[in-house]
């Protein structure tokens, strides 16, 4: 038996159909892309990458010069910095170098005491350019403090009051 509308039948079906392909399609518009990223694997790091600029980044530190300093040891950068990077880094940090303030004879006594017990070698031409520069840039702070008034050279007023 015939149910009425049966002839309508179809052309309902495809426009139900049709209305859930547009929902479909609306609210793929609306949150597609969440939806699709939740569902993406996250990437594998690329490490040659990762190597190629980390070591980049190393190297750039490795020679920094900020204000005149040296970033990684903390020597001043100057004449004579890389000798004594290459000699007085050898066996301990920089810092016991920048640490310290001392005239050149100061500097040469502790080389001395360095090579009699610490095992520094003969330090042959290159001393004398390691002195200077030592002497001129870790040396001792002359003004370490404001000088006191003198009291005797003020020239003292009265204050008016009226
Ligand atoms: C052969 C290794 C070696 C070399 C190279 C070396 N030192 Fe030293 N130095 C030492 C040792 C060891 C000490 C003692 C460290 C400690 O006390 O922890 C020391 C200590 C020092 C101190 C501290 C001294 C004190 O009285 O506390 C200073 C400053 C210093 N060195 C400066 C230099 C300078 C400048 C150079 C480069 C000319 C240099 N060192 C190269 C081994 C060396």
């Amino acid at each position: 038996m015939r149910e009425p509308f049966d002839n309508l039948r179809p052309i309902l079906v495809t426009l139900n159909l049709s209305v859930l392909v547009l929902i479909f399609c609306f609210g793929y518009l609306l949150i597609g892309d969440q939806v699709v990223a939740m569902f993406d694997q996250p990437k594998p790091m690329d490490m040659d990458a990762y190597r190629a600029s980390a070591a980049t980044a190393a190297a750039e530190d490795v020679d920094r010069i900020e204000n005149g300093i040296h970033v990684q040891s903390g020597l001043i950068y100057a004449e004579g910095f890389d000798i004594v990077r290459g000699t007085c880094t050898a066996c301990h940090s920089a810092k016991l170098v920048t640490q310290n303030r001392a005239t050149r004879e100061g500097w040469e006594q502790m080389i001395r005491w360095m090579q009699e017990t610490q095992g520094l070698w003969d330090l042959g031409k290159n001393e004398d350019a390691i002195l200077s520069y030592l002497a001129q840039h870790y040396a001792p702070e002359e003004v370490g403090r404001r000088a006191n008034l003198d009291v005797e050279a003020i020239e003292w007023y009265v204050l008016d009051l009226e």
